[in-house]
């Protein structure tokens, strides 16, 4: 086995053929053998006078099921030699930088994707933590080692431990690789978002999302609430370029922190009014915030997608009454999530005297479960008259 980084020379086993039929043999490889991974991509290839070595990878089932696939039809042997690394190699995946690290039946459990937010990965193990053997830790640090090695940027390696919950809509985590340390700063669409992966809730999964609500066309002092702005993504990359005038909430206090800090390190060319306040307060009377803004808002950014239909009150309460746009997230059922949420949000509407005037965008965002997907609606709302 070729340990990276460890020692530059490893005996290891190569396939030894003519050099004239080496393209019949890697055509075979991807015919017969359907491409299965034999060959190790970390080690250089060999060239002896009219021969040349394809290096393996260290596994003595599949040494086996080569020579058993195809040793019949073309003429090699199996050699082992002083193997040198391959140092400029660039891995694809996780898994293809664990290849001959752990065993086949563990490559097939490790996740295929997973969060980078600036210098941490947030990894979610859900097949690896069915298994039951003891060696379970040692899995996951492989996989950790094999990500930072992949991702030059990363440093800390996290595991999620538990989907969003709670108020501030924050996930356990339980570290892995590298310092505990959960701050960090991640860089989205020319903004830079510091942030505490623990305390704050951040997904770098809507970064098309954010590039596309912050490059609609905004009125020269365009008003707008962003009502559950976390560490500020959304109003930061629209007050980067445009001359608005954004009311920022999040009842969370972390998050509030961050938002501040924020708004100080992006020049932006908006105004963004941060308030740490549950939103709904707004609709107390004795609210002077809630007085001051009634009815004098043009876009309302609703991000909360398990409640934004509940605050819709605060919405209709905020927006002016001749008309106003909303970015509305929310989880719907399959099939057809789009349609469930516009008749979730008329209905509500309808009893406050709303109305969708027009549909400017609806789209599903992600799938979030195997039974909804997250959605987004641009909506022209209006008063009836
Ligand atoms: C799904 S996160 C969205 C954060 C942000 N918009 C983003 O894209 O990263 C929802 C945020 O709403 C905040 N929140 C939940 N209920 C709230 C409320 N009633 N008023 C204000 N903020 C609230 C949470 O603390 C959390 O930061």
């Amino acid at each position: 086995m070729i340990h990276m980084g460890k020692s530059n020379k490893v005996q290891t086993q190569f396939v030894k053929i003519k050099q004239d039929s080496a393209e019949k043999f890697l055509k075979l490889l991807k015919k017969k053998l359907h491409n299965e991974t034999f060959l190790d991509r970390r080690t250089k290839v060999k060239h002896e006078g009219v021969y040349v070595l394809f290096p393996l990878i260290d596994d003595a089932e599949k040494v086996k099921m080569l020579i058993g696939g195809i040793s019949n039809q073309i003429n090699f042997d199996i050699v082992s030699a002083e193997g040198v690394a391959e140092e400029n190699y660039k891995f694809h995946s996780i898994e293809e930088a664990l290849v001959g690290e752990l065993p086949e039946n563990i490559l097939e459990l490790i996740p295929k994707s997973y969060d980078i937010i600036g210098k941490i990965a947030i990894v979610e193990f859900d097949q690896i933590n069915t298994i039951t053997e003891k060696n379970i830790l040692f899995y996951k640090k492989k996989v950790a080692e094999a990500l930072v090695r992949i991702n030059k940027s990363v440093e800390t390696v996290y595991e999620k431990l538990s989907e969003v919950k709670g108020r501030y809509r924050l996930k356990d985590l339980k570290i892995i690789y590298g310092d505990d340390n959960p701050e960090t700063i991640h860089k989205e669409n020319d903004c830079l978002f510091k942030l505490d992966v623990k305390k704050t809730y951040f997904t770098p999964r809507l970064v098309f999302e954010r590039k596309r609500v912050s490059s609609s066309s905004f009125k020269k002092q365009e008003t707008i609430v962003d009502m559950f702005t976390g560490v500020g993504p959304f109003s930061i990359q629209i007050a980067k370029n445009n001359d608005v005038k954004i009311y920022a909430f999040d009842v969370n206090p972390s998050a509030y922190k961050y938002l501040i800090k924020n708004i100080d390190i992006n020049k932006i060319k908006g105004k963004i009014i941060p308030h740490n306040m549950d939103v709904k307060t707004l609709l107390n009377p004795n609210s002077k915030l809630g007085n001051y803004l009634k009815h004098k808002i043009d876009r309302i950014i609703m991000n909360l997608p398990e409640q934004s239909v509940n605050f819709l009150d605060v919405a209709c309460f905020l927006m002016k009454k001749s008309s106003g746009i909303i970015h509305s997230y929310q989880f719907c059922e399959k099939p057809n999530p789009i349609k469930k949420g516009i008749e979730n949000l008329s209905t509500i509407l309808q009893k406050s005297g709303w109305y969708i005037e027009e549909i400017l965008k609806s789209k599903i965002v992600k799938p979030f479960s195997p039974k909804s997907d997250l959605i987004v609606l641009d909506l022209k709302l209006k008063l009836f008259a």
